[in-house]
């Protein structure tokens, strides 16, 4: 049966590097408090750079690892929260900028689950045949809808891009479970723009990302390992026939949590969140594409990503390299 293939991947990150320590001056925190609660050193934050210029970028080396012209793309699906735009798409913005005239473009609105989602959504659209390839992208510009006064979310995120393109392929994708549960949404959560028209006065308050810490965390450490294994099983897969897991990168406690749910070796947990922090739906295709180009990955592995987060939202997929 016709499944998806990655065959390219591409990242990209914004130039500046702002370190815990860098923050500690700025704001009442530390390195210690930081990295002890969330390993998370530094992150990469935009100054001139937007979501659809960073995504541009990934798209581009992710095109260039899969020999495929922009030309050629059918569909563009990307996952964010922070576009630069309500209209365009962050999705169309990156079909003009890379110039694929043939495609059908839209973002996909799934929070740190977004790049899953999108790669589920392209699995669908090519296992039916409408079409034979997509390009799928995880990409925000998260610094900009951060409450920089409020310590305990602020130090948590980072900006950046990560792109992969999919055709159509007997082999590739082999199973994915995705869920939402709306009726938990508000545990994290970012206003937009308030009701404003004649008939109402508001104020124009600016809306920042508010967080529950603690419901997230529990959230996540229960539904991630139910998930995975979960989709393992419909897989007839086991934990050990995994070369690695490729989590969203939120917090090294609950990467480290679910690998002993899991009762998997930590070590096929690669993490990038040291240096990025999390970077919401880029996380997982910026970790997919570290892997790939430091050559961790051979023909054939078996790859399980995850991502979770607002929404709520969550999704697992088992695949073959
Ligand atoms: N620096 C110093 N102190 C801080 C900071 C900070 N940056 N932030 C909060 N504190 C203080 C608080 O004010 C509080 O002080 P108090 O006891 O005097 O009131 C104290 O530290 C403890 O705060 P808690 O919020 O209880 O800290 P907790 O131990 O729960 O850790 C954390 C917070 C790291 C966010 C944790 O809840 C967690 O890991 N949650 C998971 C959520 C997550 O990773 N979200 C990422 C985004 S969601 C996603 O991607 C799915």
């Amino acid at each position: 049966m016709t499944t998806i293939r990655i065959v390219g991947t591409g990242s990209c990150l914004p130039k500046q590097v702002v370190t815990n320590d860098d923050l500690a001056k700025i704001m009442d925190t530390s390195d210690e408090w930081i990295s002890s609660r969330t390993g998370i050193r530094e992150r990469h934050l935009v100054i001139n750079e937007t979501t659809a210029e960073m995504s541009a970028e990934a798209a581009e080396q992710a095109l260039l690892e899969a020999g495929m012209k922009a030309e050629e793309l059918d569909l563009i699906i990307l996952g964010t929260v922070s576009g630069d735009h309500v209209t365009p798409s962050t999705a169309c913005e990156v079909q003009s900028k890379i110039g694929a005239v043939n495609a059908v473009a839209f973002d996909i609105n799934a929070a740190c689950s977004g790049f899953m989602f999108a790669m589920n959504t392209a699995y669908a659209y090519i296992q039916s045949g409408i079409y034979q390839n997509a390009l799928i992208i995880g990409a925000e510009t998260l610094s900009k809808i951060m409450d920089w006064t409020d310590r305990s979310t602020c130090v948590l995120f980072g900006d950046g891009a990560g792109a992969a393109v999919v055709k159509a392929d007997e082999t590739g994708l082999i199973r994915f479970v995705q869920n939402s549960d709306g009726a938990k949404g508000m545990v994290l959560a970012c206003q937009n723009r308030l009701n404003n028209n004649p008939l109402v006065e508001n104020s124009k308050d600016l809306h920042y990302v508010d967080m529950d810490g603690q419901e997230v965390y529990k959230f996540a450490v229960s539904t991630v390992p139910a998930s995975i294994n979960q989709v393992l099983e419909e897989a007839g897969l086991a934990v050990s026939d995994i070369k690695y897991f490729l989590l969203h990168q939120a917090n090294m406690r609950i990467i480290q949590s679910v690998a002993k749910r899991l009762k998997a070796d930590p070590d096929k947990f690669p993490t990038t969140l040291e240096h990025y922090a999390n970077t919401s739906a880029a996380s997982v295709p910026i970790l997919l594409d570290e892997v790939n180009k430091k050559g961790m990955l051979q023909k054939g592995d078996k790859l399980v990503l995850a991502g979770f987060g607002g929404g709520l939202t969550w999704s697992a997929a088992v695949l073959e390299w």
